[in-house]
């Protein structure tokens, strides 16, 4: 019986034993696996230091902050932002102001102040490309001025930020949003007609909330000063786009530095592409999606648009212009609109 006991407690001695050498090891495992991480995230730190832009920093000096900031360093928040309007030439804006040689802007729309807000301030720089000192972030949504929400918070990121604004003839902004939406869609499904689309009458809640940008710009003004907002219209820059740039930069406090022969007329398309041979060149491909071969904006713009029927002009045109007037009143220029010139 006694002899029965102490078998048994040395079994227990043994499962203990063992248990105990299983921890150590795996102890072992897991130091030397978080050894391997941190081996692994300074391998990062170095590969970033190792960009061109780092190298020419480190010539010239400027690397005397601890590796960290440096990284920070290299991207900065905007202190200019196109917020709106969708529709109406805010890609081709931004493109074309990427030509300066001191403005630099993300590919992508962010949508920080209304969408992703939550992320954070440091996320929001991450997004931004790097910038040297006196270079200008301009990043581009164009449905922050669709939110008094988002503007409110633009304000509260930097009330002394400019902002740019593009409109365009509100007919051709609703056109040109029917185009869009029904894109792509094969022939035997049902698109809607354009006056159907509008609510089969000119004043519905949609005609209203796209041909109306004196409610939103109203709210750009109620919150920030005059001569920090520019407003620009999409036939100007189509038109004559230098002189929208000349305009832009005056604006933005920039010597010029976009020229003539930074664009090129495409004919065919009937708009203004990027000179595919100006050594600006190489800098617009890598921040806006082109077709590298014409320069050209994607095949999303100058899609055909839907016909109005003369009656149903008439009647949007009535019901729009007193918006135009309200815009043109509030920002003390006029653009002039083929759609309203006629009648
Ligand atoms: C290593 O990097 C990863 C992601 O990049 C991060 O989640 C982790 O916390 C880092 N580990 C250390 C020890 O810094
Ligand atoms: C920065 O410059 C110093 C000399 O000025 C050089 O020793 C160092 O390797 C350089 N670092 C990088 C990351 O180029
Ligand atoms: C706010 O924007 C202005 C104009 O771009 C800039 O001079 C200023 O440094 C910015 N302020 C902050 C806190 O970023
Ligand atoms: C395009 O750029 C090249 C190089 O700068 C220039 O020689 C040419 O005249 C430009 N084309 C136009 C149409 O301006």
């Amino acid at each position: 019986m006694v002899r029965y006991e102490v078998t048994i407690f040395h079994r227990i001695l043994d499962i203990l034993l063992l248990v105990c050498a299983w921890s150590i090891v795996l102890g072992i495992f897991l130091t030397a696996s978080q050894h391997f991480n941190i081996q692994n995230n300074s391998t990062q730190v170095r590969v970033l230091l190792r960009s061109p832009q780092d190298k020419a920093d480190n010539r010239s000096g400027v690397n005397k902050v601890s590796q960290d900031a440096r990284i920070v360093r290299n991207s900065k928040l905007p202190n200019c932002l196109i917020i709106g309007f969708s529709k109406c030439g805010t890609l081709a804006l931004r493109g074309f102001l990427s030509l300066h040689t001191d403005i630099v802007s993300p590919q992508r729309e962010i949508r920080y102040f209304n969408v992703f807000y939550k992320r954070g301030l440091q996320w929001y720089r991450n997004q931004m490309p790097p910038s040297s000192e006196g270079q200008i972030t301009l990043e581009k949504t164009p449905s922050y001025i669709m939110s008094a929400e988002a503007l409110k918070r633009i304000y509260q990121f930097n009330s002394s930020i400019r902002l740019i604004i593009i409109v365009r003839d509100p007919i051709t902004r609703l056109q040109s949003l029917h185009a869009h939406m029904f894109q792509g869609m094969p022939k035997s499904s049902k698109v809607p007609s354009f006056r159907e689309w509008c609510g089969g009458r000119a004043r519905t809640a949609r005609v209203v909330r796209v041909a109306d940008y004196a409610h939103p710009v109203g709210n750009v003004f109620k919150l920030f000063p005059r001569h920090q907002v520019l407003v620009l219209s999409e036939e100007s820059l189509e038109q004559n786009p230098l002189r929208v740039m000349r305009e832009a930069e005056r604006f933005l406090g920039l010597k010029s530095s976009i020229s003539k022969t930074d664009f090129v007329y495409n004919e065919p398309k009937g708009f203004y592409c990027f000179n595919t041979s100006s050594r600006k060149y190489p800098k617009i491909v890598k921040s806006v999606v082109l077709n590298e071969k014409t320069g050209c904006l994607g095949s999303g713009k100058g899609r055909k648009h839907p016909d109005i029927d003369n009656s149903l002009l008439k009647e949007l045109v009535d019901i729009i212009r007193p918006y135009n007037e309200r815009l043109f009143s509030m920002i003390g220029k006029r653009f002039k609109w083929k759609n309203f010139e006629a009648m």
